[in-house]
């Protein structure tokens, strides 16, 4: 569950700076790995706007979620250089590979795919970043080894119950 009281002194922390909302909603989803719903009616009281607009701003920008993400975020370059490289042919091996498009989820709920325009690395294209870590010439078996490769957190054991 989201600490709305933690949430509220994130956005006030940049309320009195011009165009504060963009880098309050950066500091809320770095924290929460997504801007929470429920955090959207705090957001709009502390900037003075509507939730509607808030809400706006967070589904404008594509780089904000509403949803908390996967265990892994990949994010797959589309602009010109890696597109030129064969980026497209990427996304889609990415998307049959996780089962899902750009901006979701797999069903098992260990990677977000999503888009992203130049991660600086154009000379080595295609390009891709892993958890913020980035990966260049990637070829679809690349690809697969580093996926494959990922470490999933290991599941928490269900709590024990209480001897008598
Ligand atoms: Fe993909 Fe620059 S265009 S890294």
């Amino acid at each position: 569950d989201i600490d709305t009281e933690a949430l509220r002194q994130l956005a006030t922390a940049h309320r009195a700076q011009p165009g504060g909302l963009l880098p309050a909603l950066h500091a809320i989803q770095d924290r929460w790995g997504h801007v929470p719903p429920q955090g959207v009616p705090v957001i709009a009281e502390v900037f003075n706007l509507s939730r509607a607009e808030v809400h706006g701003v967070v589904t404008y920008y594509h780089h904000f979620r509403s949803a908390p993400p996967g265990r892994h975020v990949v994010q797959l370059c589309r602009a010109e250089a890696c597109q030129a490289m064969g980026a497209e042919d990427l996304v889609a091996h990415a998307e049959r590979q996780a089962g899902c498009a750009l901006h979701a989820t797999s069903a098992d709920g260990r990677l977000t795919l999503e888009p992203v325009y130049c991660l600086g690395l154009c000379a080595s294209s295609p390009a891709i970043a892993i958890d913020g870590e980035p990966h260049a010439r990637i070829t679809p078996q690349r690809y697969d080894a580093l996926i494959g490769a990922l470490v999933d957190a290991a599941v928490p054991a269900p709590a024990l119950a209480e001897a008598p």
